[in-house]
């Protein structure tokens, strides 16, 4: 069934926005692996340096009008490395619920994460939704997680919750239009990216956020994710405010 954000006690997506500034910040976190190997460490080395960027640019945040903020952290693909890998990951993931949760409740952090969760852990998906429910009244920065998201899969388990509606007599096909289907998608609570940001000098947007960034404006850096700074942060959303975003149409 579709949620309106009324229900689930979203923000007022339209009175945050400070002018110039990016609202909505997404960041594909890439080039821990390569951060580690050039210092001879394993991968994972990379994957615990970058968890600790991730503090830092959650707190700086409130300075740059950031009002959302989302996270790759983990995709569908992201299966395919080692199981080495995974298990670090999974286990990073966890460490950083546990560790993380008292100080994001100081900075006034509500906490969401996106993608399937079917194919988690349950010790994991368990300390998710305590942190989900923790962190609920918080507003100060909304910080989204994308583990185990893919926006192709994103869009198909939504359609499939369209269909059931639709095949259960709730929704009439006639209506679907642009309005519906985010409804129905994880995001659905979350404004649209303004920017996109990825690290590590990688061009390309990995199936991340596909729906939402139709008309995102993108930065694709060289910084390694560990090595990225709440300096450079805060540069590239000064810079945003500098561009000329159109939608399609003209300039007035
Ligand atoms: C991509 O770099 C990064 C990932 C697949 C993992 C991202 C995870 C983190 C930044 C740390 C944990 C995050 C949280 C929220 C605690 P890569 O491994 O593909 O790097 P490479 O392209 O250099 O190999």
């Amino acid at each position: 069934m579709a949620k309106s954000a009324k229900e689930t006690g979203s923000d007022d997506a339209t009175s945050d926005k400070v002018e110039g500034c990016p609202r909505h910040v997404a960041i594909i976190m890439d080039g821990n692996g390569r951060w580690a190997t050039q210092r001879g460490r394993p991968r994972l080395f990379g994957h615990h340096a970058g968890a600790k960027r991730v503090r830092e640019i959650v707190e700086s945040c409130p300075d740059f009008g950031v009002k959302y903020l989302t996270i790759f952290a983990f995709s569908t693909e992201n299966w395919k490395r080692t199981q080495v890998e995974v298990a670090g990951l999974m286990s990073l993931f966890r460490r950083y619920i546990t560790k993380e949760t008292r100080h994001l409740q100081e900075r006034g952090v509500r906490v969401r994460f996106i993608g399937d969760r079917v194919r988690l852990d349950s010790k994991l998906t368990k300390l998710m939704n305590e942190l989900e429910e923790a962190t609920a009244d918080n507003s100060k920065v909304n910080l989204t997680i994308a583990i185990n998201y893919g926006g192709r899969d994103e869009v198909a388990r939504a359609t499939q919750r369209l269909a059931q509606d639709v095949a259960a007599g709730k929704l009439d096909p006639e209506s679907v239009d642009e309005e519906t289907l985010p409804r129905y998608l994880d995001t659905y609570v979350l404004p649209d990216p303004d920017l996109v940001i990825r690290t590590s000098g990688e061009a390309r947007i990995s199936n991340f956020l596909l729906w939402q960034s139709a008309y995102a404006e993108y930065e694709f850096i060289d910084t390694l994710w560990p090595d990225f700074t709440r300096a450079e942060f805060g540069e590239l959303c000064a810079s945003y405010g500098n561009r000329d975003r159109r939608f399609g149409g003209v300039k007035r």
